[in-house]
C-alpha cells in the first residue's frame, strides 16, 4: 500500500533534502511512499511572497496569515486541494505518539502543514485543520522538523518499507513498553560481556528475559506508560522477580 503526503511549508528543500535519503529516499523510490511537497509562499499574492504579518492585540514575533496557508490548501494537487486529514505542527499540539503514527501509515494519505515564527492564524486552524500535533514539550524554530518526525514514523510502518518486516512489532512503544536492551559482537567489550542468556540458544528463556527487560525499563523510565497499561499483571510482577535467574546461564544438570 502506498502511502501519499503533502507537506506545506516555507522551506520546501528541508522536507526535500531529508526525504531523499535513507528510508524515506529508498521508500518513495519503491513506490510506497509520494511525497508532495507545496511551498507556502506560492500562496501569497504580493510581490514579496509575504506569507506572516504582526499579531493583533501586540506581542512579540510573526504570525502566518491565513490567505496563503488557504489557497495552497485548495490550490494543491490541479485544484484538487490537499490530501486530508490535514494536520498542523505547533508546540500547542496533541502529543503525537507511536498510536499516531500507526493510524496514519494505514490511513493512505494525509497533510501537514509547517508553521514558522509565532503559529497560524486562529481561523486557520479553526476552519481548514483537522488536527494538531506536537512532538514533544519542546519548541523548535518551526514545524519541518516535526513533520520530518511524523513523516518518518509513519513511513517506516509501511509494509515494504523496513528490510526486516518483523521489527515494528517489537519496538518500543509496540506492546506499550520501551524496547529490550540489544547486544551484538564481540562478545565482550571495554570489559563488559553479553548477558548469558542472549548466548543460551534457549528461546524462550530469551524472550522471558527480554520481556522483564523491558518491563524493568518502562517501570524506570516510563512509568506513566505501565500506568496505561493498567499496572503490572501477577505473571510480570512474576517474571520481574526471576530477572537475575533469568539473566544468568542456564543450569546444567
Ligand atoms: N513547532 C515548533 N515546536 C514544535 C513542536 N514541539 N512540535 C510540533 N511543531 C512544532
Amino acid at each position: 500500500m502506498k502511502l501519499c503526503i503533502d507537506v506545506i511549508t516555507i522551506f520546501p528543500e528541508m522536507i526535500r533534502s531529508y526525504a531523499s535519503e535513507s528510508i524515506l529516499g529508498r521508500a518513495q523510490a519503491q513506490g510506497l511512499l509520494s511525497l508532495g511537497i507545496h511551498d507556502l509562499r506560492d500562496g501569497a499574492h504580493d510581490a514579496r511572497r509575504s506569507v506572516d504579518d504582526t499579531p493583533f492585540g501586540g506581542g512579540p514575533g510573526m504570525v502566518l496569515t491565513p490567505g496563503p496557508i488557504a489557497s495552497v490548501i485548495r490550490s494543491a494537487n490541479g485544484g484538487a486541494g490537499v490530501a486530508r486529514p490535514l494536520i498542523a505542527l505547533t508546540p500547542s499540539g496533541k502529543q503525537f505518539t507511536q498510536a499516531h503514527a500507526k493510524a496514519l501509515a494505514d490511513s493512505g494519505s494525509f497533510s501537514l502543514l509547517c508553521g514558522r515564527y509565532e503559529g497560524f492564524d486562529q481561523r486557520v486552524l479553526d476552519d481548514d485543520v483537522d488536527e494538531e500535533f506536537s512532538i514533544g514539550d519542546f519548541v523548535l524554530a518551526g514545524g519541518e522538523l516535526a513533520g520530518l518526525v511524523i513523516i518518518e514514523a509513519a513511513a517506516r510502518l509501511i509494509p515494504g518499507v523496513l528490510g526486516n518486516e518483523e521489527s515494528p512489532l517489537t519496538e518500543s512503544f509496540a506492546e506499550g513498553l520501551l524496547e529490550y536492551p540489544q547486544y551484538t559482537k564481540p562478545q565482550e567489550f571495554s570489559g563488559a560481556s553479553v548477558p548469558p542468556v542472549l548466548l543460551s540458544g534457549d528461546h524462550g528463556r530469551i524472550a522471558s528475559w527480554r520481556l522483564a527487560k523491558a518491563l524493568e525499563r518502562t517501570l524506570e523510565r516510563r512509568p506513566d506508560l505501565i500506568e496505561a497499561r493498567g499496572g503490572l499483571s501477577a505473571a510480570e510482577m512474576a517474571l520481574l522477580q526471576r530477572l537475575d535467574e533469568l539473566e544468568g546461564a542456564p543450569k546444567s544438570d
